[in-house]
């Protein structure tokens, strides 16, 4: 486990700029070239490409960079194919909530959690919510708090059932970035008479019977507008339907030291009936001021 608070990114600096702080831009660079599909051009002597290891870190750099580039580097290793790559976050409780049982959660984590929600949002192209999260908390999903581009705000609700929240919805209001309604094909022609063609993305089969959405479909759907690395920011039964359909590359499990009791839950799907079988995803730890996060990688899970 790592026990520095490196990847919580404070402003603590040192005097060659080889800091967090000074690293950060230079993640984004690299971020917005891949969107633009060209080659990053970045100082020298801070990172190198190569096809084998990816990114990697040159020279000298303190514990709490290192630690950050750690966290972000699959994200940035990604090189765009035939399909996304997408990573989740939940902020969760030591008791596995994400919400009180009247759906408060501002704020399970720390400060420097709700950073690192940003930068996510920052270097990823798109940040989709379930339309509870809308409901609940009316998220404006922007990354106020960091320099770097607002991403794609996609508000995945195949059904319309958003429709009664439209007028306050800071997402369709703000105008600080593009927003769109992901719903089923069935619902298109209700869903663009409410909030145009343009904010609209009507998805075939993608409700299923069991009313879960396909999410392989609506992946695949934002993949087709460009949008490639896929940041899902809850809540609980959205990121579990995307970790129970294996439609997740990464999850970031940010664990605070608070205990909720009958919360809104945070991970819940129908696993296997014996441990052997469960998911065992390779792991690093960050502490990030007062909460760990959990570092998954999905793709290594036996
Ligand atoms: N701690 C964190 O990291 C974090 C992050 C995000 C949200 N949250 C909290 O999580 C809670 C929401 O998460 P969630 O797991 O319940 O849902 P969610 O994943 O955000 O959205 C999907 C669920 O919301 C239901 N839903 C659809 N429309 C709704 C509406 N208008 N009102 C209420 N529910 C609706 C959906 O039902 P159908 O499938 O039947 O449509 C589905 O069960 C909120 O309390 C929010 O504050 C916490």
């Amino acid at each position: 486990m790592t026990t520095t608070p490196a990847a919580a990114g404070s402003a603590a600096q040192n005097t060659d700029g080889r800091s967090a702080a000074g690293l950060w831009p230079i993640l984004l660079d690299i971020a917005q070239a891949r969107r633009a599909g060209i080659e990053p051009t970045l100082p020298q002597h801070t990172l190198t490409w190569a096809s084998d290891t990816g990114w990697q870190l040159q020279g000298r750099w303190d514990a709490e960079a290192r630690e950050l580039f750690d966290l972000f580097k699959p994200l940035l290793d990604f090189r765009p194919t035939g399909t996304a790559w997408v990573i989740a976050q939940l902020g969760q409780s030591l008791d596995g909530c994400v919400a009180t049982r009247t759906g408060d959660s501002s704020f399970i984590n720390g400060s420097a959690n709700l950073l690192h929600l940003h930068r996510l949002r920052a270097l990823c192209d798109a940040v989709i919510v379930g339309a509870g999260t809308v409901a609940a908390d009316n998220p404006r999903l922007t990354t106020r708090l960091v320099d770097g581009p607002h991403p794609t705000r996609v508000l995945l609700d195949p059904q319309l059932r958003l429709a009664g929240h439209l007028e306050t919805a800071h997402v369709f209001n703000d105008g600080q970035a593009p927003t769109l309604w992901l719903c089923d094909a069935r619902w298109r022609d209700d869903a663009i008479a409410q909030v145009g063609t343009d904010r609209v993305l009507a998805v075939s089969d993608l409700l299923q019977d069991d009313g879960a959405p396909h999410l392989a479909h609506a992946v695949q759907a934002l993949h087709s507008r460009g949008l490639t690395r896929l940041f899902v920011e809850g809540g609980g039964v959205t990121v579990s339907r995307f970790l129970a359909q294996q439609c997740l590359d990464r999850l970031h499990l940010a664990v605070a030291p608070v205990i909720i009791g009958d919360g809104r839950p945070g991970l819940r799907f129908e696993g296997p009936a014996r441990l052997a079988d469960c998911l065992r995803p390779g792991c690093h730890v960050y502490r990030m001021g007062p909460d760990h996060l959990w570092d998954l990688d999905l793709r290594s899970a036996t």
